[in-house]
């Protein structure tokens, strides 16, 4: 996989033959991204298989359970982390022996890695309906081919826009503190030849109130049954906005991505090191000993959300009926 954390100054490849060196590659964001992170998992779970000496199923079994609660423990608010997981767990359950478990769950971490590119070239050609020619699309974090195998989920229908023959323009928040939007979406977008225009966090209500900004499209970390959307910080920030200036918002998932369980009291926001505040990079940029609230992700309700992109179709309000079709069609 490639380093994130070293982006955009170097692009290094990292290889890893152990499943707690990815569980150390996501804990660190060298991997990131919620379909990133899914798959990786996934990854990580079939190189466990290879890495016990289990002569016996319920011996392998037993360790994969062990090398899974590790790899879950990495980052607790991306859904996609756990079904990555759960389904090469399931795979190697329904396996008859060690040989046909090792098999099986490579084959299907391999299965997995490329139906996200297909899932996402589909989400990318639905949400493209949505987009005009000469429109500015605004976009927060990260959610291009670096958070996902490939492609991206909203840079993907910002992408399917552009290939459709639409002439647009991308406004990206530098989306701080680990600075997604600088260091990775402008990176992708500018290697892609698209317009993109870079913007301080704290200049999304300025560009929405003088007009530079028509539509806005954000990737998602877990999205509930509800249409409550939990993205990268500063998301819920740019929806009030946007339905302050009356600028649709858009947010591109795949159904991985879908959390159809859980309510919003369940979730747990993952709460980051405070150093990520304290400078950036490796420059100190706050008072030594000054407290810090860092929480990676927020919650944006369904009132600001004017359509849900899938690989399967758009959701529109009211969320609770339209997901629920999105799922029975599917
Ligand atoms: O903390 P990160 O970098 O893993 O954040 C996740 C994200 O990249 C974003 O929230 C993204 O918009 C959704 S994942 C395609």
């Amino acid at each position: 996989m490639i380093d994130q954390t070293k982006l955009p100054n170097v692009l290094e490849y990292v290889t890893y033959t152990d499943y707690n060196q990815v569980a150390e590659a996501i804990r660190t964001l060298v991997v990131r991204g919620a379909p990133a992170i899914g798959v990786s998992g996934a990854f990580g779970l079939a190189l466990a298989a290879l890495q016990s000496d289990a002569k016996e199923k319920d011996e392998l079994i037993h360790y994969l359970e062990n090398a899974k609660k590790i790899l879950f423990e990495t980052r607790p608010t991306a859904i996609n982390l756990a079904w990555g997981l759960e389904k090469i767990m399931d795979v190697a359950k329904n396996a008859d022996d060690v040989d046909q478990i090792r098999t099986s769950v490579i084959g299907t971490a391999k299965q997995m890695a490329d139906e996200d590119i297909q899932i996402n070239m589909s989400m990318g050609k639905n949400g493209s309906e949505l987009f005009d020619d000469d429109d500015t699309i605004m976009t927060h974090c990260n959610a291009g081919a670096l958070a996902t195998v490939g492609y991206g989920t909203a840079l993907g229908v910002i992408r399917a826009t552009k290939e459709s023959g639409k002439n647009i323009k991308v406004i990206a928040t530098e989306t701080r503190p680990v600075q997604q939007g600088s260091r990775l979406t402008a990176f992708e977008l500018m290697h892609d030849g698209i317009d993109v225009s870079l913007i301080p966090d704290t200049a999304v209500g300025y560009t929405m109130a003088n007009g530079l900004v028509n539509k806005i499209v954000v990737g998602a970390d877990r999205i509930l049954r509800t249409g409550h959307v939990y993205n990268k910080i500063g998301t819920y920030q740019v929806a009030t906005m946007a339905k302050q200036h009356n600028i649709p918002f858009y947010v591109a998932a795949p159904l991985s991505t879908f959390d159809m369980k859980s309510d919003p009291q369940d979730i747990i926001i993952e709460q980051r090191k405070a150093s990520e505040v304290t400078g950036i990079g490796d420059k100190k940029t706050a008072p030594d000993g000054i407290s810090v609230i860092n929480p990676a992700f927020d919650m944006t309700p369904p009132e600001l959300i004017s359509g849900i992109i899938t690989e399967k179709g758009i959701a529109k309000p009211s969320f609770e009926d339209s997901i629920k079709k999105l799922f029975e069609a599917n």
